[in-house]
């Protein structure tokens, strides 16, 4: 991502080009994620529902008879790093194919639903394009491809419901399930920003009935997990069918998640600030499942130009929205994005986008430079703000919530935080967990502690993680 702000790296970023993927003895598949978490969650489905069908992972495409790239639209020029993707999936096929071994190329995800057709015509070695409405239909996509079919494009929004039709979470294949997981309860967006491609790649909001949510929940747990982050691109909307078939709002649906026995911690993200009801915020006081850390976007502090990024909120009402959730939890962290340079934007805006992150106080930011989306309203503003200014304001803006993001974890060391161990760490003896306000802790702990939340001392804050050791066990 050149000429894009990078989303500072404290905690997981979204995690750009990381690989995942699903395998069995004469079958295999390899998928490639782009984005956000959103996407990871949807590739650990889709490997799921094909290992359901006989497919199991492989960690390198050169092994792979199957191999899915699953998409962000997000970032600038996102289609055309697809396309550059696919010119090397296209020579490793042609070198599988010399050996005998055919090569199924997929491209799912937001690319995907945005480019459809135009995929296979410009890049011909792609045999399937899914959109995400869609994944439950691989497996059976997949077999017709391998029967001979060629070019099948899947974009539509169908009638059915694919997490009806995915198969249960599946057993992990090797060992427990990581102790913290994904879990999509709402997809797509009403809110229409105008530098947003995401209603138009995603569709419009759907929530997932709570009785589906908790079934997975209840499995997930039962795998191991100890942490689940609700997902959605504008979760705080969500509205799923409760139990009784009224209307559950996303408070009632962490109550209930709540109730789950084993499940120690509950995150949620992204939330959009008029979204954040009092109940909502109430929940952040009275559950203390719910961890205490919020990713809530503002984007820009100046009303004239949120007003023209269609976000339906003023810095004030921000401001005191940010007020009210800090009484409810006072010792929530925060985070945002914050984009600069959108059009027209004055030097006295961008101060007022200073002004704003030195008022809030963020934990963690993702900043930057505004870049036009094909498709999107402000696409069309000809008031385009000068690439050196947008790359001299993110210096700045970039500048400060680094600091605030140093003094945040400075502010940690000598306390004794809750870290849920999730993973073995590189070094001999160290496990890798979360901390509440979800830094990355490493520490030397024993590989049985893995998955338990234990205290821990935090003894050191570096520039992307902290580092604690075990008190009192
Ligand atoms: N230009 C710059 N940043 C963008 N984002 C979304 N669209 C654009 C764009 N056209 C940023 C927003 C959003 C985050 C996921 O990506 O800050 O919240
Ligand atoms: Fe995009 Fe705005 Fe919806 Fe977020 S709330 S996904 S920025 S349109």
């Amino acid at each position: 991502m050149p000429s894009l702000g990078e989303p500072r790296a404290l905690f997981d970023a979204p995690c750009e080009g990381g690989a995942s993927a699903v395998h069995t003895e004469d079958k295999r598949v390899h998928v490639k994620t782009f984005g956000c978490q959103m996407n990871v969650y949807d590739s650990e489905r889709m490997g799921e529902a094909l290992g359901a069908d006989g497919f199991r992972n492989t960690d390198s495409p050169e092994d792979a008879d199957l191999v899915i790239l699953n998409t962000c639209h997000i970032r600038e020029k996102a289609a055309e790093k697809v396309y550059s993707e696919l010119g090397r999936i296209r020579a490793m096929k042609v070198e599988r194919q010399r050996l005998g071994r055919d090569t199924v190329v997929v491209v799912a995800g937001c690319v995907a639903q945005a480019e459809g057709a135009e995929i296979i015509r410009r890049a011909p070695v792609v045999d399937l394009v899914i959109g995400s409405q869609s994944y439950h239909r691989l497996p059976a996509l997949v077999a017709r491809i391998r029967a001979g079919e060629h070019g099948i494009v899947e974009t539509e929004f169908p009638e059915e419901d694919k997490f009806e039709h995915l198969p249960q979470r599946a057993d992990p294949v090797r060992g427990k399930r990581a102790p913290a997981a994904f879990l999509t309860v709402q997809e797509g967006c009403d809110k229409f920003c105008t530098f947003c491609v995401v209603p138009y790649t995603r569709g419009a909001e759907v929530s997932r009935p709570v009785e589906q949510i908790l079934a997975e929940a209840r499995r997930l747990v039962a795998q191991g997990v100890r942490e689940i982050t609700l997902l959605g691109q504008n979760v705080n909307a969500y509205h799923g069918r409760g139990s009784d078939g009224r209307p559950c709002s996303l408070a009632m649906l962490i109550r209930a998640l709540a109730g789950i026995e084993g499940l120690e911690r509950l995150r949620y993200t992204t939330s959009h600030p008029r979204d954040m009801t009092d109940e909502l915020i109430d929940a952040h006081g009275r559950e203390p499942k719910l961890m205490p850390y919020l990713h809530l976007p503002f984007q820009s502090g100046a009303d004239r130009i949120l007003a023209a990024m269609n976000r339906k909120h003023t810095a004030a009402e921000y401001l005191a929205l940010v007020d009210r959730i800090r009484q409810a939890r006072p010792d929530i962290a925060l985070s945002t994005d914050v984009i600069v340079g959108f059009p027209g934007e004055t030097d006295d805006e961008f101060e007022a986008t200073l002004e704003m992150v030195r008022k809030v106080g963020y934990a963690q930011a993702y900043s930057f430079k505004y870049s036009p989306r094909p498709g999107t309203p402000a696409s069309t503003l000809d008031s385009v703000v000068a690439e050196d200014v947008k790359a001299e304001r993110l210096k700045r803006l970039q500048d400060l919530l680094d600091a605030q993001q140093a003094a945040f974890s400075t502010s940690l060391v000598g306390r004794v935080l809750p870290v849920l161990l999730e993973r073995a760490g590189r070094k001999p003896g160290q496990l890798v967990g979360r901390s509440p306000y979800l830094h990355i802790v490493h520490g030397d702990a024993a590989p049985e502690l893995q998955g338990s939340i234990v205290p821990m001392e935090i003894v050191e804050a570096r520039a992307n993680s902290l580092a604690g050791v075990i008190k009192g066990l």
